[in-house]
């Protein structure tokens, strides 16, 4: 049976609690490092899910995920069919990377800053990946910084590929007057506290 959320993806012999520990969690980074927790709970499963439909499981290659956090957006990654082997995740909380090598034995899990994200990756991802998925809370870092977090991220992957992106605000993260990219915003995920939607970046060009 495929894994319906992170806490599915729990070790054998555990018994499934597991939605109010991640909350608990998650509250206890965001009271210690709010600006890079970004939020007070993890994403409901509506939002992990629409992130992962903008990921093409028939291409081959990785998947990079830039701030998994407890794991709900690679659950639903794995639930879309990218098998976990595919997966390497970028968060910058160890507690969270302790976490998130228990439940996605197969993935490769990197403790590291995903705004240096070509160096972190050096010699750990072989082949162009065909999408980046972040969670990042990018309204904390200066332009500058979310404009090389996109040129790095489509320097990783293969021509075409998306950024794919969350937020809670009204406007685009990526400022799109200043960074050129071309983009599409989903609908509202109402079902998520609070409501958020996707965006979905590529590069203005289309080779890369
Ligand atoms: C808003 S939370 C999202 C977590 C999870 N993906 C979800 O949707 O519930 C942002 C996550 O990004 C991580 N993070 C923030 N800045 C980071 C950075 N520079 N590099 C890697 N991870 C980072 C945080 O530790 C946190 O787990």
């Amino acid at each position: 049976m495929l894994p319906r959320s992170a806490s599915d993806l729990a070790p054998a012999g555990k018994t499934r609690p597991r939605k109010k520990p991640d909350e608990l969690r998650f509250l206890h980074s965001w009271l210690q490092d709010p600006l890079r927790t970004g939020a007070v709970s993890p994403s409901g499963r509506a939002l992990a899910r629409m992130m992962a439909s903008y990921v093409d499981p028939a291409l081959p290659g990785p998947v990079i995920e830039l701030g998994p956090g407890t794991g709900p957006v690679t659950a639903a990654l794995v639930e879309r069919g990218i098998a976990p082997e595919r997966l390497v995740l970028i968060e910058y909380n160890p507690e969270f990377c302790k976490l998130l090598k228990q439940r996605f034995p197969g993935a490769t899990v990197i403790r590291g800053d995903a705004y240096n994200m070509e160096t972190t990756l050096q010699g750990l991802v072989e082949a162009p990946a065909i999408a980046v998925v972040s969670s990042l809370p990018l309204f904390t870092r200066p332009v500058p910084e979310r404009r090389s977090l996109t040129e790095q991220a489509f320097r990783l992957c293969v021509p075409d590929a998306p950024f794919i992106q969350f937020t809670y605000a009204v406007v685009s993260p990526m400022p799109l007057d200043e960074i050129p990219l071309r983009a599409h915003r989903s609908r509202r995920v109402w079902r998520n506290i609070p409501p958020a939607c996707v965006w979905v970046y590529r590069s203005p060009q289309m080779n890369g």
